[in-house]
Order: structure tokens, then C-alpha cells, then sequence
């Protein structure tokens, strides 16, 4: 295991790697420090690892748990010449972690929290979820024999309930939003010993977003991809994702310019968008969104997803509510994959980033598909099928086909 300790983001103060949610002398965020001089890791060394996350392991700040070959994450990347054609982009990649076991990227985030919890010896995972993250959560405890507790907005797309209740964990529906949730799960904190993946463990939990960088550069070849678009809730993915290029770079397994790093939220709940685009920092904003899984009103890691976006040379793009299930559809109809609403949001960013003149034929860009648009499945226009009696010459009529 190759970190040595945390250290605050804002005053720099280290800390030992314990589940140490935040800074105690100026409640910074912490992150994992890792000693440079003494990691050594080879393009070979990844390629004979785990068909999992874990394959980059000397790069995460835990070690694999007993069943690393089995995931998640090495989720395929595939191209989307269609999908390309039809924004105005050179070449378009989708990198479908939809396919991870709970279908979305936070089963990656999830799988590092969760290694550290064990390690640790806490016996109940918890978190606050807008969704996707609670699938995840319950998931892996049930499959480590643990417990687990998850916090919901009450609004919550009941395919995310259900995805969560199937595996057995306890789940409360708080009658407010996702940052109400998260603020019960803070005060939870100071008063019981369990592993909140997004508090106590953050700092563990946020690395494991990095493996999306990784993937995307060994799946080109060991080559970085002129921009990657993300979908921005708290930040943390948009700002691992970074952070996982210029790691790559620094062990010497990729070599050229980083991605230009272009991220996208829904109008209705833009907090991070709107600071980017008037240059000031982020301040809360109560959402209203169709596109729930990214429903988080006050940030994380808003001001880092700020500077990561400037200093990548990307943007941050708001897209209008009514384009999110437009773009939904879009994904479906020229990709081949169904994206749930963080994915149209994604798209929309994408298209942004073209009308404005910064991404477009020259650019091979990488398009993160966070989550399946089966959880959020009334969001796209879809047409319903045409019922019928079972005979053929109404079958043909109706196919407008003559015998
Ligand atoms: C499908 C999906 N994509 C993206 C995100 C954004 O993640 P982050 O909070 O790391 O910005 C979320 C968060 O819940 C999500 O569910
Ligand atoms: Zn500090």
C-alpha cells in the first residue's frame, strides 16, 4: 500500500491513515499522500492486474480485498462514430460504467471506502445518497456481511429505492434534500463508530473515482484523450479525475498534454456551473433538477471543480432542464447506450463545449456514462409500442409493410 498519511487540502496538517473525515484544526477536506520516490509501476505490471479497479492498486490507498478480480470497474470504452458525427467532434469514446454491478460509477467509489472499512474494523457502511451511491453502499456490504444504512431524499426515483432495499439494508427517507441528508450523516458521525463512506472515509472514497482516468488512458493505449466530459454533483469525481491524469504522468505510464477537463450540471441545480461562469466561489443553491443523482445544492468540492476545470483548460457548462432527457434520447438513438439523466446533463456539456467553439473536429473526446438510464427511465421521449392482435397482415399494416 503506497500512501503514507493524509494531509488537509487547506492548512496541509498530516494526519496518520486512519477514517479521519476532516481536518481537525481547520476542517479542510484530506486527502491521501502518497511517497513518489518509492512507487514503481509498469504498463506490463497494470495489464497482468485484476480485471477490476484493483488492477491499479499501487496507485489507491488501500489494499485489495480478497476479491479484487471480481470489480468493479475495467468497464469498456467504445467509440461512437454516430454520436460524433452528429455533436461535430473528431472522435467520441463512451466509457460505459454503467456496466459496473450496481450500474453506475459509485460501486469504484464505494469498493475503496469499503476496503478501508474493513481494514479498519467498522461493521456498518453508511452514507447520505441521491441514489446511485446507496445501490452501491448496500451492495457491497451485503456482499462483505455487513451492515449498512442509507440516507435518501424522500423524492428519490423509486428504481433507486428499490435498488437499494433488494439487497437487504436499512434505508430512511428524510423528507428533504440530499443536503439535508448529508447533514444528518455528519452529526451521525460524531456519535457512532461505523464507516460513512462519504464523511469519515471521504478521503478513501474519492480515490477511487481516479481508476476512471486510468482506464480511459490504458484503454487508448496508454494515450490521453483530448478532453473527457463528466457530470459534476459534489465535485469529487470531476476533481479525481484530474488528479488521477497528472498521477499517471508522474509514475511515467503516460506521456503528452493532460485532457481538457469540460464538466456539466443541470440548470436546476448548477451551483458549480454558475461560479465558473461569473468567476466567484460557490455558494449553495436549493435544487430543482430532473437530473436527481446530481441534486446536491451545496458541494464538496465545488471551488476545486472550479480551478481543475481552469487550470485542465476546460469548462463547466449548466444545461437547460428540457435538454437533459433530449440528450438522453440522443445518446440512445446515435451511441447505442441508454444513460441515465447525469448522462444527458453530460451530453448537454459536451454540446456546449462544441457550439462555444472549444471542443470539435480535431478533438478525440471521452465521454464518462455514470450511471443507466433504467433508473431514471421517464426521462427520455420514447415512443410506446403499437399493440396489436397476433396476426400477420395487421403485423405488416401496422409495419406499413406490403405482403
Ligand atoms: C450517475 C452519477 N454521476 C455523477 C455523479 C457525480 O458525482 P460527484 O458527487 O463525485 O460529483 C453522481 C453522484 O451521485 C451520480 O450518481
Ligand atoms: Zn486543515
Amino acid at each position: 500500500m503506497s500512501a503514507i498519511g493524509l494531509r488537509c487540502r487547506v492548512c496541509e496538517s498530516q494526519y496518520p491513515t486512519l477514517a479521519t473525515g476532516s481536518c481537525v484544526r481547520c476542517f479542510g477536506p484530506l486527502e491521501p499522500v502518497y511517497d513518489w520516490a518509492t512507487i514503481s509501476v509498469s504498463r506490463e505490471q497494470v495489464e497482468s492486474g485484476p480485471r477490476s479497479l484493483w488492477r491499479y492498486a499501487p496507485l489507491l490507498p488501500v489494499e485489495p480485498p480478497a476479491d479484487a478480480d471480481a470489480g468493479p470497474g475495467w468497464t469498456p470504452l467504445v467509440p461512437a462514430p454516430r454520436l460524433a458525427r452528429e455533436l461535430g467532434v473528431g472522435e467520441v469514446f463512451l466509457k460505459l460504467d454503467h456496466c459496473n454491478p450496481t450500474h453506475s460509477f459509485k460501486d469504484r467509489v464505494v469498493a475503496v471506502a469499503a476496503a478501508k472499512a474493513r481494514e479498519a474494523g467498522l461493521e456498518t457502511l453508511a452514507c447520505a445518497s441521491t441514489g446511485n451511491l446507496g445501490n452501491a453502499v448496500a451492495a457491497r456490504a451485503s456482499s462483505l456481511g455487513l451492515r449498512s444504512v442509507v440516507l435518501y431524499p424522500a423524492t428519490t426515483e423509486p428504481e433507486k429505492l428499490r435498488a437499494t432495499a433488494v439487497y437487504g439494508g436499512e434505508m430512511v427517507a428524510v423528507r428533504g434534500s440530499y443536503d439535508d441528508c448529508s447533514r444528518l450523516v455528519v452529526e451521525l458521525s460524531g456519535e457512532l463508530d461505523w464507516a460513512f463512506v462519504n464523511v469519515n472515509l471521504r478521503a478513501y472514497y474519492a480515490e477511487g473515482s481516479k481508476t476512471l482516468a486510468f482506464e480511459t488512458a490504458e484503454q487508448l493505449g496508454w494515450e490521453l484523450p483530448d478532453a473527457v466530459v463528466a457530470p459534476i454533483a459534489s465535485g469529487s469525481l470531476f476533481t479525481k479525475l484530474w488528479q488521477g491524469f497528472e498521477q499517471l504522468q508522474r509514475v511515467g505510464l503516460v506521456e503528452g498534454a493532460l485532457p481538457r477537463l469540460h464538466g456539466g450540471q443541470a440548470v436546476g441545480c448548477s451551483p458549480v456551473a454558475a461560479a465558473y461562469a461569473e468567476e466567484r466561489a460557490v455558494s449553495p443553491v436549493r435544487p430543482a433538477t430532473v437530473a436527481q443523482s446530481l441534486a446536491i445544492g451545496a458541494p464538496a468540492d465545488g471551488d476545486l471543480a472550479v480551478a481543475t476545470a481552469r487550470a485542465s483548460g476546460g469548462a463547466i457548462h449548466a444545461v437547460p432542464e428540457d435538454d437533459v432527457g433530449e440528450n438522453m434520447a440522443l445518446l440512445a438513438r446515435a451511441g447505442g447506450v441508454f444513460g441515465e439523466t447525469a448522462a444527458g446533463v453530460t451530453v448537454g456539456a459536451l454540446r456546449a463545449a462544441v457550439a462555444s467553439g472549444t471542443l470539435g473536429e480535431r478533438d478525440r473526446v471521452v465521454l464518462l456514462v455514470t450511471g443507466t438510464g433504467l433508473k431514471t427511465p421517464d426521462v427520455a421521449p420514447a415512443r410506446e409500442p403499437a399493440e396489436i392482435a397476433p396476426d400477420v397482415d395487421v403485423l405488416l399494416d401496422e409495419l406499413g409493410v406490403a405482403a
